[in-house]
């Protein structure tokens, strides 16, 4: 049998695909975000990088990306990562400072907020005009979300590393990075997985899924139905 510590270090390789292209994404859009600011704003501060107006189309490029994969990794961190996300009794473990299983529920802690956050930045990224910024039209409040978003994202992954590092070092920051995996884990059999989730999903068991509706399924389901809205709003902007 696996000792804890050994099964801690070997995240489930579909959590691992799933947080890595959602973390390489939303790092790229971070960065290339502050490209943009740095291009086409710098009020509050520059850094001499290249001007480069092509750069908020690259930006947009992977904030979409983030978008089309984050549900996906969403729908995943709820259900099986459930784990590492609040529980149930995480409230009343967080005033229990100096407990060793505090930064435990810290980290869970986290790990959630940085998903409502993200939808934040996403959302606010989906109500921007691609417009804006050429034309010198700095002050519109969607604008003014979309940058707090950035600076939020920014704080919530930097303590998610800083916390994640304590609880477990830096192999366990590097276990998350890792392609190698068990051979049931392989690719080759998620095709069947797909058919049989499938065939359950035609049967009607998806229903049990949300049974008991927990806390996690509540904000799971108010940030699909955000993510809708973002996806429909822009339709109706006029221009
Ligand atoms: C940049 C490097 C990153 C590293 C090294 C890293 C590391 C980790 C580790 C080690 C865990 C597992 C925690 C546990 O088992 O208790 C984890 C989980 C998680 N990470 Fe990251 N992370 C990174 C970036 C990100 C980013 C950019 C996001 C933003 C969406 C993110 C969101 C999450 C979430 C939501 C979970 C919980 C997933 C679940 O419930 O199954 N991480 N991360
Ligand atoms: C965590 C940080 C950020 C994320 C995840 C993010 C994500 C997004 C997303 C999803 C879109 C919509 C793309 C589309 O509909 O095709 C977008 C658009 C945009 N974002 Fe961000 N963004 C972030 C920060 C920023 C910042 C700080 C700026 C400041 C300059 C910025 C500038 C823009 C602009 C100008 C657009 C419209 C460009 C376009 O749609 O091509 N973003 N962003």
């Amino acid at each position: 049998m696996k000792s804890a510590k050994t099964s801690r270090f070997n995240q489930p390789f579909l959590l691992r695909i799933l947080h890595g292209v959602t973390g390489v994404s939303l790092i790229a859009a971070i960065l290339t975000a502050y490209w943009t600011y740095d291009t086409y704003d710098g009020r509050w501060g520059r850094i001499p990088l290249p001007q480069f107006p092509e750069i908020e189309g690259i930006h947009g490029t992977f904030g979409l990306w983030t978008l089309l994969i984050f549900p996906v990794f969403l729908i995943y961190a709820v259900h099986r990562g459930q784990k590492r996300l609040v529980q149930a009794n995480s409230l009343q473990q967080l005033a229990h400072i100096g407990h060793p299983s505090w930064w435990y529920t810290l980290n869970r802690w986290i790990n959630t907020v940085t998903l409502a956050l993200l939808t934040f930045a996403l959302f606010s990224g989906k109500m921007m005009d691609e417009k804006w910024l050429p034309n010198g039209e700095l002050q519109h409040s969607w604008y003014l979300a979309h940058l707090l978003s950035w600076l939020l994202m920014v704080g919530a992954i930097a303590l998610h590393l800083v916390v994640n590092f304590k609880v477990g070092g830096a192999l366990f920051l590097l276990s998350m990075w890792r392609w190698r995996h068990h051979r049931s884990e392989s690719p080759y059999f998620w095709p069947s997985s797909i058919a049989q989730g499938w065939a359950a999903i035609q049967q009607g068991t998806w229903i049990c899924w949300f049974q008991p509706l927990s806390g996690l399924m509540m904000m799971e389901l108010s940030i699909l139905i955000s993510l809708a809205v973002a996806w429909i709003l822009p339709y109706f902007k006029a221009d």
